[in-house]
Parts: structure tokens; sequence; C-alpha cells
């Protein structure tokens, strides 16, 4: 569904550096967003991450593919709530159903500036409260950084047996050539509240 905001009611563009605290129009409803979102965006990286780390040490690339495929999804669906949805996008897409809306897409590429720009990627977020025709839209995003751990399936060198079950299932894979550091993607979490 294309979006179409009547009004935007705060745009707020910015980078919070960790610890730091910054908030900008702080107002109650945006704040008790923000920390909701903050909260799902931190527990999808963290439980997505250690779900990757035992697998590969388990069964190894080959079963960690089932992973990010289809555990990342069961997370993402485990953390949302009626009123929220919580997504996995990128600019460099493995899987096309994971693809980003306008809005994702334009901080996809403001989170890859600001990496650019010596930004740490593991702080790097970005939230908005939209005024729609049926209510308030809160939207927040959270980078995805590339670890180590990602290179097996997103990196340069992708293990031949790797490479193979990889094109299998996802034949237009622009997922690879990711190096450590980079920003992977981002978590998308949408929170409505409607009127
Ligand atoms: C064992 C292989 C494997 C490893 C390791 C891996 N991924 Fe993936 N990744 C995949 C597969 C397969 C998909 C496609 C998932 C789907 O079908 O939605 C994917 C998709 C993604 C996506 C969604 C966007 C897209 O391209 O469709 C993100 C974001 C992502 N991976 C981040 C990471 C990060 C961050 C790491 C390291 C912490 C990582 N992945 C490690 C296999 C892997």
């Amino acid at each position: 569904m294309p979006y179409s905001y009547l009004k935007v009611l705060l745009l707020s563009l910015l980078l919070i550096p960790a610890g730091c605290g910054q908030q900008v129009n702080a107002d109650e409803e945006v704040d008790h967003n923000l920390s909701e979102a903050r909260k799902l965006a931190r527990e999808f990286n963290a439980r997505l991450r250690g779900k990757l780390e035992l697998a590969m040490a388990e069964g190894g690339p080959l079963e960690a593919i089932e992973v990010c495929s289809t555990h990342a999804p069961g997370i993402a669906e485990r953390l949302q709530e009626q009123h929220i949805t919580v997504k996995r996008t990128s600019l460099g897409l493995r899987n096309p159903a994971n693809e980003p809306d306008p809005w994702e897409q334009r901080i996809l590429v403001f989170f890859d500036e600001e990496k650019e720009a010596g930004a740490d990627v593991t702080d790097l977020e970005h939230f908005a409260l939209f005024r729609h025709e049926d209510g308030e839209v809160f939207r927040y995003a959270r980078a995805i950084p590339t670890g180590p751990v990602c290179l097996v399936c997103h990196g340069d060198n992708i293990a031949p047996d790797v490479a193979q079950a990889l094109a299998e299932r996802y034949p237009d894979d622009a997922a690879k050539g990711y190096q450590v550091g980079q920003v992977r993607g981002m978590v998308s979490i949408t929170i409505r509240e409607p009127n």
C-alpha cells in the first residue's frame, strides 16, 4: 500500500550516539513509542545474531541459511503485536519480498551516507511521527550492522556449496559483497495509533 501522509507531524532526522540520550521534540507519545521501538529493534538484532551464531556453530552455514530465511521472519512475527509491525529490509536484497518502501529506502540511503561520514553503524537510528487519515503512525528504523559471521553468506568469498544453495533459492541475490562494519540493512518498526 503506498503511503499517503496527510501531514508530517514531526520529522526528525537525527543520529543518536550511544549514551547521549539526546531527544528532539520529546513529547510523551513520541517518547513512549521510541523506547518501545528501540527495545524491539535491539531485541530483534540480538536474537537474530544469537540464533545465527548458534546455527553456524552447530550445523554450519548450510543449516544457518534456514535461520536467516525462516527464523528472521519468525522472530519478527513473535515481536509483533496487533498495532506493531517489525520488518527487515535492505538496499541489497537477497529476498525480493523484503523490499524497502520509499520511506525505508530514504533512511537506508541516509544510513549509508552516515556510515561513509564515519558514524558508528551499531548506533544508527531514525524515527518519525506521521499523521495519517485514520490515525498516527510512528516509524522507527535501526541499522543492522554487518558483523564477521554475516560474511559467510553476505561477503565476497562465499564457499561454493553455500553460494550454490543460495543461488538455488535466490536467483536475483543482491546481498553479497558486504564488508564488516557496513550497513547490511535495517529493522523497520511501525507503531499505529488509530483514531
Ligand atoms: C548462513 C547464511 C547467512 C548468514 C550467516 C547471514 N545471512 Fe542474512 N540472509 C541469508 C538469507 C538466506 C537471507 C534471505 C532471507 C529471506 O528469505 O528473507 C538473508 C537475508 C538477510 C536480510 C534481509 C534483507 C535481504 O537481503 O533479503 C538481512 C538484513 C540480513 N540477511 C542480515 C544478516 C546479518 C546482519 C547477518 C550477520 C549477523 C546475516 N544476515 C548472516 C543468509 C545468511
